[in-house]
């Protein structure tokens, strides 16, 4: 499929154009790499994708109207420098694709549109390029968004990064860790369903290849109050619920608990179990698979799952009061629970329950407690119970996490990186202990912040040579002293007050405080305030003017929350626990160590310091996450909110400190590659160093000394507007070089077919050139040989068949054959005949025999009746004459005809006499008397029985063919013949003397119809004849000159004829 694209200036968002689809987000690898910069032209639109390009950097209005243009279109991250502003979207963007992973691997960060990928790959990158530690510090309020942000850079490194040669499943365990995590120590609270109530530091750990090989997990102040007490609408951990929904009978009825979450006062306070975006049950199906992973055995799922529900059965503890006001346990059945599942004594758990031991003048003693104690104690063993858990549930995901090869000589060489996912500044109607806590810590890393933001970027301007102006900016160094200060911070006098042996409280505490830092220019009491300031103030309260804004703390509940006091004989019973987590949890030690515990404000500011030295030895890199609702609703951009947090999150500052002198830098190489096409010098190329490069670049482009200052590596600019009119130009100089790139592309596209074409052509001509040779020379080659065959057999020819000559002799038998058939006779009188060669001489004969049968045949099978009678008389007159008669010759080209006389030439009469009998045959004839041999005309007619001699009208002489025994005519040229007729036959007068002038043919015609052809005698010299009874005469030939016939003297009849030459 072709795809589409259509290029949204955000520098974000392509939008695929379907021609059957409606427009969908096209996002990752389908997309076009946008560079940052080239967003700035729709800066109108969609804001500036960096603040430090805000023209107005100090105002505040700006800044935000910044963040709504983008959060508008989507675009819910905006960097400052190299700070990246995340605004929870509450809505699947569907920008965490693998295909976005692959988008940012490898970039230059100001290449691509800010992302939480592009800061991910950037810190990965410096880890392994550096090798130095990074740690990345996700802040921000409940809900804006750090826990996700966490998880997503986890799921990044998980991803893209190698696999590690040993322990592959450390991925798993970093990604499997989380939902173990989150369900026991993330709650559904009124501003996030998924709240994480403790601070998180985790590290990475990546061997020299850049594989995860091991990680660490530092946790800090669990809200273990939520665990007997939530507001309105907030929940208990989620670990609860989803234990109870998701749980299987049998360990439900294991533990002795019932699935419905109403049956424990501990998950009712806030009244709302269910949430509709949470699955308790899935969540349960993978915390199970999760503890799996992170090597949980099932034995420990089972002791961990049984300190679970005995919490919720500590809550399902009662008292009542006896007679002596003492407390007693009332409900059996958990207390029979409670004992089983932490594998107590019953009697001592219920004493101590009920009772508080207290040393007095050395002597143990027990006194009981009243209703509200008891109650008191139970709710500090919970509290204890789930805290302590917690603690070592961490301590059991980070030996699951520790790298397995910690000696190996790599170990060495690894590097970390760390996320913190801390709770952000808190300001509620009413701030107790923990928020004060809280916002303790978020001072300390705003302070951090601004000391390595600063540091760093004074670093920069050092490095590059350029002159660091001083930038106006609040350090809050003042505050963190005033909490955290040795004998005069708010921590110590806290703790001090905790320790005083007497009867100390909440307000002899705040006493103390207004004592001791009445003066300092952050910190209110209602005493100490103005009289309009201290209105808005009670009595127990006191007020921080902390660097994000006024918070009013009040005293309730701070020595309590800070003592964390567990009566000691609870402490006892519980180190006597069977259950191995809990024997873990509850160290013997502490029983005997006569040394008071750290308060909690002490051990979290030790816990803090010690994670200020951890971040502070580490690379940073920040993500400050903001909350646009407090509904949780997509597209909602609450502006008082956000304003709130800009200030609290100290971003403005951060602003003023990034722009301290100049709005934008880049390196000499980026800035020239971008912008070179803008200066004909220095481009296409520019040979020289790139630093000149921009020099003769920011001359050709007009820039003022005042808004530019050109460092060692870096081109400062102060302006954005500078930038974005430059920015502008390249746009439409972009255009022109759009156009010039597609014509010579669209020239070098059309030339490369040409040239692919032309190419493809020659080789086609030079094959077929080739093959057309080829086949020549082949023809040659044995035309060649051919005729040295026939030459060598031509000369062989004569010799009896061998190799050398059988080509030859082959090839003229074949010759003469097939010139035999264009040469072969055309009738039967053409007698030509091709010579043959020796060989064929026998068949050439045959071939002749046949092919002259085979037109006889044909001319016979052609031949007409009257034709063929003519061929046959000629052929019985050739038999009789041929060859004795002298003018024979002379007769064979005339033809034979059917009768010389017609019928009206013969006499009616003559017809009548012979009466049905036919005349085949008529000739005029002269016959010559017997005696005086006087020429008279007659004619002659052959009937089919007798030859009819007939005078004028009259049948002279009628001699039937049984009577003529046969004719004798002379060898000469004469045409005198004799018909000899039986002697016997007394009617007869004789033979008879004629003579015709086609003696051949009558004679013939006669001897055919008489059927005597064998009775012609053809005499030489003279012919004797019956001239009547008696009287025989004699005729006489001779040649002579030419043809005489007389009566010679001896009574002969001599005839002489000429002879003519064709004898
Ligand atoms: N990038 C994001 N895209 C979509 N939804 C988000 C994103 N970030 C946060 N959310 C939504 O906001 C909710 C709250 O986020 P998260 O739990 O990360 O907040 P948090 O800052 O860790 O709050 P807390 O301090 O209470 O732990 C998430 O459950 C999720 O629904
Ligand atoms: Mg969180």
């Amino acid at each position: 499929m072709a795809l589409q694209v259509e290029l949204i200036p955000t520098g974000e968002i392509i939008r695929v154009v379907h021609p059957h689809r409606p427009c969908k987000l096209a996002l990752g690898s389908d997309g076009v790499r946008v560079t940052m910069e080239s967003a700035l032209t729709a800066r109108d639109r969609v804001g500036v994708q960096d603040f430090v390009l805000l023209e107005n950097f100090t105002s505040e209005a700006a800044f935000i109207e910044n963040l709504r243009r983008r959060f508008r279109e989507n675009l819910i991250y905006t960097y400052i420098g190299p700070v990246l502003v995340s605004v929870n979207p509450y809505r699947d963007l569907q920008i965490y694709s693998r295909q976005h992973m692959e988008r940012y691997r490898g970039v230059s960060f100001y290449e691509v549109p800010p992302h939480l990928f592009a800061v991910a790959d950037t810190v990965y990158r410096a880890l392994r390029t550096e090798r130095r530690d990074q740690a990345v510090m996700i802040s921000g309020e409940s809900g804006a968004g750090k826990t996700e942000a966490t998880k997503r850079l986890l799921q990044f490194y998980a991803e893209t990064c190698p696999a590690p040669e040993r322990g592959g499943a450390v991925r798993d365990r970093l990604l499997q860790s989380n939902p173990v995590l989150e369900a026991f120590g993330n709650a559904k609270t009124l501003r996030n369903d998924n709240s994480s109530r403790f601070g998180k530091y985790m590290d990475v750990q990546f061997d020299f290849k850049g594989a995860p090989v091991g990680g660490h997990i530092l946790s800090y102040l669990l809200e273990k109050s939520r665990v007997v007490h939530q507001n309105h609408g907030e929940r208990n951990f989620h670990i609860f619920y989803q234990l109870l929904e998701g749980g299987e009978e049998e360990t439900l009825r294991r533990l002795g608990l019932e699935r419905n979450p109403q049956s424990y006062l501990y998950l009712v306070k806030g009244q709302c179990a269910k949430v509709s975006s949470i699955n308790d049950k899935s969540d349960w199906k993978a915390v199970r698979k999760a503890l799996t992973v992170i090597d949980f055995t099932e034995d420990e799922v089972e002791d961990l799952l049984s300190i679970v529900a005995s919490v919720l059965h500590l809550g399902n503890i009662h008292f009542a009061a006896d007679e002596e006001s003492n407390a007693q346990v009332t409900t059996e059945n958990q207390l029979k629970y409670l004992t089983r599942l932490l594998g107590v004594d019953g009697s001592t758990l219920r004493k101590a329950l009920t009772h508080r031991k207290i040393t007095a003048k050395g002597e143990e003693l027990l006194s009981p407690l009243n209703l509200e104690q008891a109650a008191y104690a139970r709710d500090a063993l919970a509290k204890a119970v789930y805290s302590r858990t917690f603690t070592w549930l961490v301590g059991k995901i980070n030996r699951s996490l520790a790298s397995k090869d910690a000696e190996s000589p790599y170990w060495r060489s690894t590097t970390v990186l760390g996320l913190l996912d801390i709770y952000g500044f808190e300001v509620f109607q009413h701030n107790s202990f923990e928020q004060f806590c809280i916002n303790y810590c978020n001072e300390k890393l705003q302070q951090l912040f601004i000391e390595l933001t600063l540091k760093s970027e004074q670093e920069e301007y050092e490095a590059e040579g350029i002159a660091w102006e001083p930038v106006q900016y609040f350090n809050n160094k003042i505050i963190c002293d005033l909490v955290e200060e040795k004998f005069k911070g708010i921590i110590s006098i806290l703790d001090e007050e905790c320790l005083r042996p007497g009867e100390a409280t909440d307000l002899t505490f705040l006493e103390k405080l207004e004592d001791t830092v009445k003066h300092h220019p952050h910190f209110l009491t209602h005493k100490l305030a103005d009289q309009r300031t201290r209105k808005s103030l009670d009595r127990g309260e006191f007020r921080l003017l902390h660097y994000a804004g006024e918070v009013t703390y009040s005293v309730t509940g701070f020595l309590d929350k800070n003592n964390d006091l567990l009566f000691r004989n609870l402490k006892e019973t519980m180190c006597s626990s069977e259950n191995p987590i809990m024997n873990q949890c509850f160290d013997r030690s502490e029983l005997s160590d006569k040394k008071r515990p750290e308060t909690v404000a002490t051990q979290f500011k030790m816990s803090l310091l010690q994670l200020v030295e951890i971040l502070k030895s580490k690379e940073p890199a920040y993500i400050r996450c903001i909350k646009p609702n407090d509904a949780k609703q997509p597209g909602r951009f609450d502006e008082v909110l956000i304003r709130h947090q800009v200030k609290y999150l100290g971003l403005m500052e951060n602003l003023r400190v990034r722009r301290a002198g100049f709005a934008y830098r880049r390196k000499y190489e980026a800035f020239l590659q971008r912008y070179k096409s803008l200066c004909p010098e220095t481009w296409p190329v520019w040979a020289g160093r790139p630093q000149d490069g921009v020099a003769v670049l920011l001359r050709h482009l007009g820039y003022k000394p005042e808004e530019y200052k050109m460092g060692r590596t870096k081109i400062f600019i102060r302006f954005p507007k500078t930038l974005f009119a430059t920015e502008d130009a390249l746009e439409v100089r972009r255009q022109d070089l759009a156009t010039k790139i597609q014509a010579t592309w669209k020239g070098f596209h059309w030339r490369q077919k040409f040239l692919r074409v032309k190419t493809s052509a020659i080789c086609i001509q030079s094959w077929w050139r080739g093959t057309l040779g080829r086949r020549k020379a082949a023809k040659r080659k044995w035309a060649a040989q051919t005729i040295r065959k026939l030459i060598r057999g031509f000369i062989l020819r004569h010799a009896p068949r061998c190799p050398e000559n059988a080509f030859f002799l082959d090839h003229v038998r074949t010759s003469f054959l097939l010139n035999l058939r264009r040469q072969l006779p055309r009738n039967i009188l053409d007698t030509s005949w091709p010579t043959p060669p020796p060989a064929l001489r026998e068949a050439s004969e045959l071939l002749r025999e046949l092919c002259m049968k085979n037109m006889v045949w044909k001319y016979c099978r052609n031949i007409s009746p009257e034709w063929k009678q003519q061929l046959q008389q000629k052929a019985v007159a050739s038999e009789i004459f041929k060859g004795k008669k002298d003018n024979y010759p002379q007769s064979v080209p005339r033809l034979f005809i059917s009768t010389r006389l017609g019928a009206d030439e013969i006499s009616p009469k003559v017809l009548q006499a012979l009466g049905s009998e036919p005349i085949q045959y008529a000739v005029p004839v002269v016959k010559y008397d017997r005696k005086g041999y006087k020429p008279r005309s007659r004619q002659l007619l052959l009937t089919p029985n007798a030859v009819v001699i007939v005078e004028d009208t009259k049948v002279k002489q009628r001699i039937e063919y049984a009577n003529l025994t046969g004719i004798s005519v002379s060898s000469l040229s004469d045409s005198l013949f004799v018909l000899h007729v039986q002697r016997e036959d007394n009617k007869q007068k004789g033979d008879v003397v004629l003579q015709s002038d086609h003696v051949i043919e009558t004679l013939t015609k006669t001897a055919l119809s008489a059927d005597r052809v064998n009775n012609i005698n053809i005499n030489q010299g003279s012919i004797t004849f019956a001239g009547g009874p008696g009287r025989d005469g004699t005729i006489d030939f001779t040649p002579g000159s030419e043809l005489l016939i007389t009566k010679a003297k001896n009574g002969h009849l001599a005839v002489v004829a000429p002879r003519l030459n064709s004898r």
